[in-house]
């Protein structure tokens, strides 16, 4: 489906499945985001019933979310339409390279926090906790992905281009490790929450230093990022490739 760009408001925004309207524009995240709707994990269901779990002003969240459909709002990255391997390249070059070099820093940032104001802000340790255990799940994760996952849609992609039907016996169907990446997802995306309630939506106390400022900077930026990876990840990169399997398995040869 397509969204009317020229009248957003002609749009059934509230009727529509969260993931097609960030896979329309994805400066609709931000609007998401900002009202604490899940587009990612929690995207495969209509923008109504989120609204409602939310609780949040129906109406300024749809004005805001329409103002992103505005023509000329800004260029608009259309990541469907883009080769599946190029797209898990992609995620690696960006998203993943990202987390792999953040993580030392932010991990620094939060025990230097968690030592000078720890006493008097006592949720900075468990702050601490819930990231180190996000960050070597997500390290994982990735190592998952880069290792197998990846490789069989690279694979895929050669077999379609190379009109051959692909050999499939050595990993069964890309569905398997496909259910097992979207399951560590919303694990990581539970604890990315987790943080958020522990700082009460990365708040700053009112004696927060430059370093609090900084972590939690970067502890948003972070959350943001995993947000857009997971979407590419379970909004197009992983029911492109299942497609792709049963398209190339139909094959007779
Ligand atoms: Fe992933």
């Amino acid at each position: 489906m397509n969204i009317n760009t020229n009248n957003p408001s002609a749009n059934n925004f509230e009727k529509m499945i969260i993931k097609d309207i960030v896979l329309q524009n994805f400066k609709a995240a931000e609007v998401m985001e900002k009202y604490g709707i899940d587009f990612c994990c929690k995207g495969k269901r209509p923008l109504d019933e989120a609204i409602a779990e939310k609780n949040i002003n129906g109406e300024k969240f749809l004005q805001e979310l329409e103002n992103t459909f505005q023509k000329n709002s800004g260029e608009e990255e259309r990541f469907e339409t883009w080769d599946l391997h190029f797209l898990a390249q992609y995620i690696v070059n960006n998203h993943h390279g990202y987390i792999k070099e953040i993580i030392p820093v932010i991990t620094a940032h939060l025990e230097k926090l968690n030592n000078v104001h720890g006493a008097k802000h006592t949720f900075l340790k468990n702050v601490l906790d819930e990231f180190e255990s996000l960050a070597n799940e997500l390290l994982n994760h990735m190592e998952k992905e880069e290792r197998i996952l990846f490789p069989i849609i690279k694979y895929l992609v050669d077999s379609k281009r190379f009109n051959e039907r692909p050999r499939t016996e050595g990993y069964g169907t890309i569905k398997a490790p496909i259910k097992k990446m979207e399951s560590e997802h919303d694990t990581a995306g539970n604890a990315a929450e987790n943080i958020r309630t522990l700082t009460s939506n990365y708040k700053l106390p009112a004696d927060a230093c430059t370093t609090f400022r900084v972590t939690y900077q970067e502890l948003e930026e972070f959350e943001k990022d995993l947000h857009k990876h997971v979407h590419l990840e379970n909004n197009i990169l992983f029911p492109k490739s299942i497609l792709l399997e049963e398209e190339l398995l139909t094959r007779k040869k």
